[in-house]
């Protein structure tokens, strides 16, 4: 493998399994939460050079968002219609146990040749804990928790024989058959308070945080990467960003100018409250929206703040920066899902690819 595949940034989508779209606006939105079109979607997106889809938990209808279908079922259907696309499936500690979670999945990495990987999230929406009789812990408990989880998971794939011995979760000499096959489910998590941060640096394979700028960003790699360094781990980070990508830079501002203009405002406060349950209410009051302003929250993940807003040659050099920042992949989310992966895939992934290429030359031509 040369050094550019090698460090080659990685994409991933948001796969649209809630209704509603990405943006909780009343602008148009060309996409569905049906099996139909995620099919066809998840077909273009690994012929247009994406690496990862990802899929979305959520039990309630929040602020938007009417109808969602499950993630790991979900996620296992779209690995069955493509062939190289990896998929990412959104698991909660709570509803999920550790035993089921490693036994499912485990068999669906059996089924398709190792693409399917997890995404353990952590909780923010009190509401939908509350409405399907779920106890609701505090913020770092919740991470905690979240920590045996993945340990668990971990465990139970590798050892035979697996013992754990703690608050959330015990096992006593389980040996799962079959073990998953190679390449090995990868754990990802989703979250950027110091509990999210903390744990990455000790047991998950990725870090997912929401959109921000490649300052901010570079904060969180340096933190996280020094105390994963000090814990002999290693962890890589994906950046959330919700991509307008248009010929003209004006075209794309205006967009997303229309975007939060049919922004729907009680929605959006209402979502606003609803995550003070996140970050805020850590004990050192930081992480995930924690600065969340109006216009940020419209896009449920901060997605604006990566400001991949402009000309493919605009986006392209701002998803290099992001890369340079520490980020090893960029996870997306559209307006118009098929249409916007596919330009997306033609008309950036390319540019980002001769920009990855040219520092790589520069690096060696230093070296
Ligand atoms: C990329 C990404 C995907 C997420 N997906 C989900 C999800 O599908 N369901 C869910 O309940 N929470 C999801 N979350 C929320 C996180 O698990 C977590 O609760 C939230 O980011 C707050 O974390 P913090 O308090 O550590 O900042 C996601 C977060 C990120 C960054």
């Amino acid at each position: 493998m040369s050094i550019i595949e090698r460090d080659a940034l990685k994409f991933a989508y948001w796969v649209p399994n809630v209704s509603g779209g990405l943006v909780i606006s009343n602008i148009e939105q060309r996409t569905s939460w049906t099996i139909d079109y995620n099919r066809k979607l998840a077909q273009i997106a690994e012929a247009s050079g994406f690496d990862y889809a990802l899929s979305q938990i959520r039990f309630t209808a929040g602020y938007g968002a009417e109808f969602q279908h499950e993630s790991v079922s979900f996620s296992h259907a779209l690995l069955e219609s493509t062939s190289t696309l990896k998929v990412i499936a959104a698991i909660l500690p709570g509803p999920w146990n550790p035993a089921l979670a490693a036994k499912q999945i485990a068999t669906i990495n059996h089924l398709t040749g190792g693409r399917i990987a997890v995404n353990v999230v952590s909780g923010w929406f009190k509401g939908e804990f509350h409405a399907i009789g779920e106890h609701w812990l505090d913020h770092d408990e919740r991470y905690r928790r979240s920590e045996e989880f993945i340990r668990a998971l971990r465990g139970i794939w590798t050892e035979d024989s697996f013992t754990f011995r703690g608050d959330f979760y015990r096992f006593q000499d389980y040996s799962l058959k079959p073990k998953p096959i190679d390449p090995q489910p990868e754990i990802f998590q989703g979250g950027s308070s110091r509990a999210a941060r903390d744990m990455a640096a000790r047991v998950s394979d990725w870090y997912f945080t929401n959109g921000n700028t490649p300052a901010e960003i570079g904060k969180q790699v340096d933190d996280i990467r020094r105390k994963a360094a000090e814990n002999g781990h290693k962890v890589r980070v994906g950046v959330n960003a919700f991509a307008i990508v248009r010929e003209t830079e004006e075209e794309a501002k205006a967009v997303l100018a229309e975007i939060i203009e049919k922004a729907n405002p009680d929605a959006v406060n209402a979502f606003g409250h609803e995550v003070k349950n996140a970050g805020k209410a850590s004990p050192e009051g930081e992480g995930n929206w924690a600065k969340s302003s109006f216009d940020d929250l419209v896009q449920y993940n901060d997605g604006f703040r990566s400001n991949l807003i402009g000309t493919p040659q605009q986006v392209a050099e701002r998803v290099v920066a992001l890369k340079r920042a520490g980020a090893d992949l960029i996870l997306l989310g559209f307006l118009h899902f098929q249409e916007e992966v596919e330009y997306f895939g033609r008309h950036v992934i390319p540019l980002v690819r001769e920009l990855e290429a040219a520092e790589a030359a520069q690096k060696v031509a230093a070296e």
